[in-house]
């Protein structure tokens, strides 16, 4: 079952001032429910501007896009954000935690969003807690915690409401190696455990190893796709080796940390 199925869609940005960028060139794309799906190409080549207009963040210049049976160009305004908060996880580089909040409030969000009870918020909340071992800093303030504690907080609010699909630009962006593998392996779990649908923009090719299908963008288009057989290491050199292929990026190509 396709849980996205994304037909010709292209994005072209600065069409008012009379220079035309087409950022995303006519991609088609679907995903599976269950995938875990990486995106990886140069600084430049479209790969924020293909999951904003995926993940309904930002209009389609053309083209069609399905989420969950439902043709997102269709939907209301209202109706897309309702849409977008029950269907969509999001995961940012920055985490977007709330730091007037508690950890457990920041979590469970989503759902206060929704009127849920509390009772079953707190069940929710001490669920995904779990799943992600950070049942011990629930009371802090995300001041008070690590940036992997704070990613691993902010990818349990993006999953607490059981969304359809998980969307995360850079999620290691800001995180050291250790914690950027405990993030990774968060995210790899759930998909695995949970069957959650993720994808993930990443140009780091330790971080996207963890994906099971990466998809290569050059100049809004896609390049290349590779799977990962049952070997993440094997996987990490293919990744290296598309990104000599598709040039640019030099100095992002990491080969130490397998
Ligand atoms: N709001 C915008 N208006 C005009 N052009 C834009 C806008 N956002 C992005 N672009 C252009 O579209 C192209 C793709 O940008 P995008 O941010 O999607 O790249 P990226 O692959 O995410 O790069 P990075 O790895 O640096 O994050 C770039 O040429 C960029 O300059
Ligand atoms: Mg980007």
């Amino acid at each position: 079952m396709s849980v996205l199925q994304a037909t010709n869609i292209s994005k072209v940005y600065g069409s008012k001032r009379g220079i035309e960028h087409k950022a995303i060139d006519n991609i088609s794309l679907s995903i599976e429910k269950g995938e875990f799906v990486g995106v990886m190409g140069a600084s430049g080549s479209g790969k924020t501007t293909l999951l904003n207009i995926l993940s309904t963040i930002d209009h389609l210049s053309a083209g069609t896009l399905t989420i969950n049976d439902q043709e997102i160009t269709r939907l209301s305004k209202g109706k897309l954000a309702k849409f977008r908060r029950q269907e969509m996880g999001f995961i940012f580089q920055d985490f977007n935690l709330l730091d007037t909040l508690t950890i457990a409030e920041n979590i469970m969000l989503p759902l206060t969003l929704d009127g849920w009870k509390v009772k079953e918020m707190e069940n929710k909340l001490a669920n995904v807690a779990n799943q992600l071992g950070i049942a011990t800093i629930l009371r802090n303030r995300s001041f008070e915690v690590s940036g992997g504690q704070m990613q691993r907080a902010a990818i349990a609010r993006a999953i607490i409401h059981e969304p359809a699909i998980i969307f995360a630009d850079e999620p290691t962006g800001n995180l050291d190696s250790k914690s950027s593998k405990q993030v990774m392996e968060a995210l790899a779990h759930l998909n695995k455990k949970k069957k959650a649908t993720t994808l993930m923009v990443s140009h780091d090719p330790f971080a996207a190893s963890f994906c099971e299908r990466i998809l290569f963008i050059k100049d809004g288009k896609i390049f290349n796709q590779i799977y990962k057989g049952d070997n993440r290491q094997t996987f990490f050199q293919e990744i290296l080796n598309v990104q000599s292929m598709l040039g640019g990026d030099t100095d992002d190509l990491q080969t130490v940390r397998v």
